[in-house]
């Protein structure tokens, strides 16, 4: 438990498959923090693993939300109004392409496959902020998505996914603009390479973490926990200043220059 005090507050978490999901270490250190989750997930077929987290806490409501549709953030916003009333955060943690294109060359990718990549892992975060909004009136509230540095680099495999990452770190820049008027932060988390569902499906995965733990300053990995607990800070009023950043999670990999 850590000295910040959530309680009172909402946190809508997209984007929990089990339990290792960066959206589930998340949701747990928000949770902690004494703020009332609402967990969603993509479809019916996770439903198990996300009660039986949803099982160890008081007052988690579950909610099935599958992005690549405005009408089911709509209405998972609509469960939040009608269910709980009012919100002070939400967590993006999505991400989804198609395994071709996770591997091989990135001059391979194909329309359809860099349109999927696209809108589930950068576009939803638009109406995701626009059905949240209403309901962060008029205190405000925080929104943190998740990203990684080949936004703006190149790590061979990750692929068309850079290229969903660079245009979700914009959004993000654009979203603090026109949402900081209302007192409505918006910030990523670009995280090193930590092991989960997604993470494994990237050809290159197992030499991006071999490398972040070889050369980065600090020589190690992060943890799920490290991720977290930033994401904590994001969500809290320690960060109240701060927003359309991007805040490296990653051991300092990202300075370096070899
Ligand atoms: N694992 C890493 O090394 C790492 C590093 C940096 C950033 N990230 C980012 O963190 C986020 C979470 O990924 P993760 O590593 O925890 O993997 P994960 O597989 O646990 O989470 C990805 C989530 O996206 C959800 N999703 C995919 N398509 C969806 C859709 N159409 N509608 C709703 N949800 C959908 C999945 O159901 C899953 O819950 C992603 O944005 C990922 O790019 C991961």
């Amino acid at each position: 438990m850590y000295q910040i005090d959530l309680r009172g507050k909402t946190a809508v978490v997209f984007g929990v498959a089990n339990q290792r999901s960066i959206a589930s270490a998340i949701a747990s250190i928000l949770h902690d923090a004494g703020a009332r989750i609402v967990l969603s997930y993509q479809n019916e077929r996770l439903r198990e693993n996300v009660a039986k987290m949803a099982a160890q806490w008081d007052d988690t409501v579950l909610m099935e939300c599958d992005v690549s549709d405005d009408s089911n953030v709509e209405s998972a916003f609509n469960t939040v109004a009608s269910s709980i009333g009012k919100l002070d955060i939400i967590i993006h943690s999505i991400a989804f392409a198609d395994r071709d294109d996770l591997g091989g060359s990135f001059v391979d990718t194909k329309r359809e496959g860099f349109r999927l990549a696209l809108d589930i892992s950068a576009y939803s975060l638009i109406p995701i902020a626009r059905y949240g909004r209403p309901l962060m009136k008029p205190d405000g509230g925080s929104i943190v998505a998740m990203t990684y540095q080949a936004s703006h680099r190149v790590f061979p495999g990750y692929n068309v996914m850079g290229t969903a990452k660079a245009a979700l770190e914009n959004e993000v820049k654009q979203l603090a603009s026109d949402l900081g008027p209302d007192n409505i932060r918006v910030n990523a988390v670009s995280a090193g390479p930590v092991d989960t569902l997604s993470s494994r499906v990237i050809s290159g995965y197992r030499d991006m973490k071999r490398i972040h733990s070889e050369r980065s300053p600090m020589r190690r990995n992060i943890t799920l926990e490290e991720i977290a607990k930033t994401a904590l800070y994001l969500c809290s009023d320690l960060s109240s200043g701060v927003t359309g950043e991007i805040v490296h999670v990653d051991s300092g990999y990202n300075i370096m220059g070899i």
